[in-house]
This record gives structure tokens, sequence and C-alpha cells, in this order.
């Protein structure tokens, strides 16, 4: 037989693919699963913000084209104390994620929690009037805009001011401001920050019936009164079982019916849970780590709790993929499970197993299922 060059050239083509699919190295990196579909984010948290050298980098060059500050960017651990600012946090991140070309999420402007009491009070510890709470939120929204606005485009500009059954959280802001306090948290980004800039309103359990009805309400209001809005953050702190991914789908059109897009902005499955190892109301903040409800100390799954967890992954991109058409980016809130917030929400200290890659910065057979399942749509 003799061999032509086309034949030769063939050959060589095959055997070099084979190659490179025995390769753990030749993984699809997600941003490539995803392109064309949504941007794929990860969070930087304090760990990987003090050391240049974190393992994690290396992932997020690799998997992902936004990031998300864990908290470097909150009021609380930005600007302590009245006079103090802790800015070094978040000025890594901003100039990380611009050398990177990476999209940038600002998380968060304005939220109840990790928020400290002097934000509300006076110098003699009096409450603040609405017109002071007010102006303070705007020296605050002026600072963000004139030190990272120009790279930074995307806000969760006011994080969890809703509560489950609809009504307005009874939060510091809420009782000081009133009612409006998410319309004014909008009005004031809309006149401090830059026009291009993409403003979310960003919450938790956001396929609960009556917070989906009100956020949908509130879209629809500010769009009738001129205010910006332009997507809306779907936090995805989900379980194993809830919620359904039925009820993500419904979530997703009615989302839709404003017009805006959908991010999911700090995606985590719990794989241990709230409930599965504990009897229902109990004080699950308060309970003590034991070998009963810590089940894998060493950070090692059996294959068969991967297999779960992988399976629930999967039918949660396959309802992501299907509404790509909704949704402009989907982010998880970590990298590894190693730093997931999850080992210390809500009990501290336990070895969960949250996100798509390992403790050894490997990926899981989550991840794996998760690019199969891009790749079927
Ligand atoms: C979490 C951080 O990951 C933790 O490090 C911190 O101790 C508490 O906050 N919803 C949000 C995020 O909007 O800001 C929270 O992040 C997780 C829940």
């Amino acid at each position: 037989m003799t061999v032509t060059p086309l034949a030769l050239a063939t050959a060589l083509i095959v055997s070099t693919t084979a190659m490179l699919a025995d390769d753990s190295s030749s993984v699809t990196p997600l941003k490539d699963a995803f392109d064309g579909k949504f941007l794929v984010g990860a969070t930087l948290n304090g760990w990987m913000l003090s050391d240049a050298d974190h393992p994690a980098y290396e992932l997020i060059e690799t998997h992902f084209n936004s990031v998300s500050p864990a908290n470097a960017m909150k009021w609380g651990p930005m600007n302590p104390s009245l006079d103090e600012y802790e800015l070094e946090p978040a000025d890594t991140f901003a100039a990380y994620g611009a050398a990177q070309g990476l999209d940038m999420i600002g998380h968060t402007l304005f939220w109840h929690s990790q928020t400290p009491d002097w934000v509300f009070e006076d110098e003699e510890g009096n409450p603040l009037t609405r017109e002071a709470l007010l102006e303070r939120m705007r020296e605050r929204a002026r600072m963000m805009a004139a030190r990272y606005a120009d790279r930074v485009k995307t806000w969760d500009v006011v994080n969890e001011s809703i509560e489950s059954d609809g009504s307005w959280r009874k939060s510091k802001f809420q009782q000081i401001i009133g009612d409006d306090f998410t319309e004014q948290a909008f009005r004031i980004a809309m006149e401090e920050l830059p026009s291009d800039c993409v403003f979310l309103y960003n919450d938790y359990s956001m396929t609960d019936e009556g917070r989906r009805d009100a956020v949908v309400a509130m879209a629809k209001d500010f769009q009738a009164k001129g205010i910006k809005i332009d997507g809306i953050g779907m936090q995805g702190h989900w379980g194993m079982d809830f919620p359904d991914t039925k009820d993500i789908a419904a979530s997703f059109e009615a989302y839709a019916s404003t017009g805006l897009k959908v991010h999911i902005t700090e995606l985590d499955i719990d794989l241990l849970g709230r409930d599965r190892f504990f009897g229902a109301n109990v004080d699950i903040r308060k309970i003590e780590v034991t070998e009963e409800n810590n089940p894998f100390p060493d950070g090692k799954l059996p294959p068969e709790e991967e297999e779960r967890f992988a399976t629930r992954y999967a039918e949660i991109f396959d309802t992501l993929l299907k509404h790509s058409d909704t949704i402009e980016r989907v982010t998880f809130w970590g990298v590894t499970d190693q730093d997931s917030w999850l080992n210390f929400f809500p009990v501290r200290g336990r070895t969960n197993f949250a996100l798509l890659f390992n403790r050894e910065n490997e990926p899981k057979p989550a991840f794996h299922r998760v690019v199969e399942t891009a790749k079927k749509h």
C-alpha cells in the first residue's frame, strides 16, 4: 500500500486528537463550553486577594470570564468605621479583573448584612434621618463610581431587600428611609455611576412565588418611572432537591416578562444540606459539628455521592441552557470546594461540597457532566 501525503496527514491528526483526549489537560474550559450561551463567573475571596500565587487563579484564567468579589466590595469590609477604609482587597480585585480582561461584578452597593451600625447612626449614636442616610448612600456610590466603575461594569445595586412573602425586608435601611429604600438606591446608582453600567436587583430564593411576583412588579414599576434597572440577579444558593427545576424554569419565564436578563449570581449546591442530617425546626446555626452531620470530613466523597451531586448539577444546567436566551451570566459562589462559604454556613466547620472543583483544584465528576450537558445544547 502506498501512503499518500493526505492519508499520512489524516493519520497524524487522528492520533494527535486521540492523545489530547487522554490527556487531562485537555479538559474543556467552562467558558468555551458556554460560549455563545452565557458568561461564566467565579468569586475571588479574601485568601485569593491577599495571595497572588493562590491556586484558584489558574482555574479562573482557564475556565471563567467573569469575577465577583466574595466580600471585598461590601460596605462593612471596605469601610468598617466612619473614617476607616480598607480598600486594598477591592483595588486588587479590580486591577486583576481589568488586567485579565474579565467581566467584573460590583457586589454589592447596598445590603442590610455586612453593613456596620455606624452607617445608620450620627456621631452621638442616634439614628440618622432619612435625608442623612440617603446622603451617606450617595457618598458610597460616588466613591465606588470614582474608584471602580470605569472597570467594574455590573453592579448588584441592592441585595436582598424583599422577603419571601413579597413584603419589604424590615432592615435598618427600610426603617429609616421607608418602603422606597430600594427605589432610592437605584436612583442614587443611576445618578452617580456611569450610564454604561448594568444595574441588578439581587436576592436569594428567587423561585419563591411571593418574592418573584414582588421583584417582577418592582422592575416594571422602575421601568415605568424611568429608573434604570438592567437585570435580575438570582443568587442560586440551591440544594440537592430544592428548588425543583420546574420552579427554576417558571421563574426564568416570569423574570423574562420584564424584558430584563437574568444573572445567576451566586450558584452553589449544598450537598450536605440544611436538614439532611438534622430534624426539622432546629436552629441549624447553633449546631456543633459532629460525625453525623459532617460525614465526609476528609473532603473525599464516595462515588455514589459524587454521582448524586453530578446528576443534580446536570439537571440544573440543562434547565439553564434551555433558557440561555434569558440568561446573561452564571457565576459560581467560589472556585473550589475548599473556599466555599458552605463550609461555614449555616453550620460552622463542616466539610461541604458545593462547586465543580475539588479541594485538590481538580474538576469533579459534576464538572464533566456540566460540560457534557452544555455540548448537548
Ligand atoms: C458570603 C461570603 O461568601 C462569606 O465569606 C461571608 O462570611 C458572608 O457572605 N449572599 C450574598 C453573599 O449575597 O454576599 C454572601 O457571601 C452569601 C449569601
